[in-house]
């Protein structure tokens, strides 16, 4: 069975329909002005906006009383003719015959020109802003983009959980839960699962909440955020680059061919969008990395590790997304594939977004063999008893193998040009407020 619409059209359709069509349209009311003759009601619904206008003289009185009573954000049905008019957005009105409240509002909290702060305190109502909308429409667009490209390459999809034993990330950023008098952790990636899952699908990926307890307060750090993780066999790091570099231009194409509206409303400027799909993605090793950061006057000893401040300098070197790649071990997680060549350096890469937004995604070739393994285990000073079924995997027929996290939050904050990640994703969480 099919959707349906009982006769109503989308703000977008009205917009399409022939002057002197009888059309019927459901929302809410976005702006209202009254004149003298008549009173111009702009309704928005999930596709829009569209100007509907009441005539005071022709109209019955209810309607007229009806249209002066009802606040922005009261819910309407509005039916009526549809006119061309070139001062309405669109170019098309609805001349209103019957106008009915579904819900009447009372004075809408949000008028322009709030503090950040009170729009977090009240996102369930903020939420319904032009730009949010735009945002979330975006995001859906980047993760659609993203799921087409698993399919074309024939990746399969797994459900891993979120309540874990044992850190992925290290211990700093770890949320205890107390399970059933057990400790327990809230996952930080569910990259140990999706490696189990490698041996038998080779090719998996997953989205799921991921969560950090992270010490700062940032423009690119959510405590909870939506991690897609890919992992598979036979990959080495070139290779998972590549497919990085795939998967990332996957979602910024969807953006441009779905979205251009959206992007308009969010003033998001296109052209750094349409190059990244134009070149490939350069790299950078980490050791180019500290020479470039020097001829920028930011002197990091060869060790130091590259944070966010040192990242936006370097993306002043691109006006693409690039790869930032070979890190000294030591500033990695213990599972990194050690270079035998330059056992101080791991096969591990960052993709870096253009425009000072830094890093979005984080992966590396994992090290494959069981001794080797173990002795980084050993050397983090963990505890190998934690992580048994995890060094089991390369006891029974190990396979090189790698695989990345991408942060979806910061990726739609770089797409959309955000300023702050918060307005990635619906409901923010942060140290302050766990609220709405
Ligand atoms: O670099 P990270 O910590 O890598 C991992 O978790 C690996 N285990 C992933 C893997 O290989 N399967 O995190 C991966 C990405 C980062 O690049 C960043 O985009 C995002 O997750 N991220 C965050 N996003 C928002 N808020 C936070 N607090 C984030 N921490 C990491
Ligand atoms: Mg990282």
């Amino acid at each position: 069975m099919s959707e349906q619409n009982n006769g109503f059209k989308s703000t977008k359709e009205i917009i399409k329909m022939n002057e002197g069509e009888r059309a019927k349209v459901r929302g809410w009311i976005y702006r209202k002005r009254g004149l003298a003759d008549n009173i111009f009601i702009v309704i928005r619904d999930s596709e829009g906006i569209i100007q509907t206008v009441l005539a005071r003289k022709n109209s019955p009185q209810n309607i007229v009383s009806l249209a002066e009573k009802a606040n922005i954000e009261s819910s309407v049905v509005v039916e009526g003719i549809v006119k061309s008019d070139e001062r309405a957005p669109g170019g098309k009105e609805i001349q209103i015959e019957n106008l009915s409240v579904i819900g009447f509002s009372d004075d809408f909290p949000i008028k322009g020109g709030e503090s950040i702060d009170y729009l977090l305190d009240i996102r369930h109502l903020w939420l319904r802003s032009r730009k949010l909308t735009a945002v979330m429409k975006i995001r859906q667009s980047i993760l659609e983009g993203m799921r087409e490209y698993f399919k074309k390459s024939n990746w399969w999809e797994v459900n891993p959980p979120i309540l874990t034993q044992s850190a992925v990330e290290g211990g700093a950023t770890l949320f205890e839960v107390n399970f059933f008098g057990k400790k327990a952790y809230l996952s930080q990636s569910a990259q140990f699962y999706l490696e189990v899952m490698i041996f038998s699908l080779e090719r998996v990926w997953a989205i799921t909440p991921s969560f950090r307890a992270e010490k700062s307060r940032t423009r690119r750090h959510l405590y909870e955020y939506y991690h897609l993780e890919g992992e598979a066999a036979w990959m080495d790091m070139k290779d998972m680059m590549s497919h990085v570099e795939g998967l990332v231009k996957s979602a910024i194409k969807k953006v441009l061919d779905d979205r251009l509206e959206e992007l308009e409303i969010v003033k998001r400027n296109v052209n750094i969008l349409e190059n990244s799909l134009k070149t490939s993605f350069p790299e950078v090793t980490y050791d180019d990395a500290i020479e470039k950061l020097r001829r920028k006057g930011i002197n990091l000893k060869w060790g130091d590790d590259i944070g966010a401040d040192e990242e936006k300098v370097l993306t002043e070197y691109y006006e693409t997304p690039f790869f930032l790649t070979m890190f000294p071990k030591h500033l990695k997680s213990f599972y990194m594939k050690i270079d035998d060549s330059r056992p101080e350096l791991v096969y591990g890469f960052d993709l870096e977004a253009p425009e000072g937004y830094g890093e979005v995604v984080g992966g590396s070739q994992r090290e494959d063999s069981y001794e080797k393994l173990y002795k980084r285990i050993i050397e983090e000073g963990l505890n190998p008893n934690d992580y048994q079924w995890y060094l089991d995997l390369r006891k029974y027929g190990s396979v090189p193998h790698s695989g990345y996290g991408l942060g979806v939050d910061r990726l739609v904050t770089w797409i959309a040009g955000l300023d702050h990640i918060r307005d990635s994703i619906p409901f923010p969480r942060f140290r302050e407020r766990i609220y709405p």
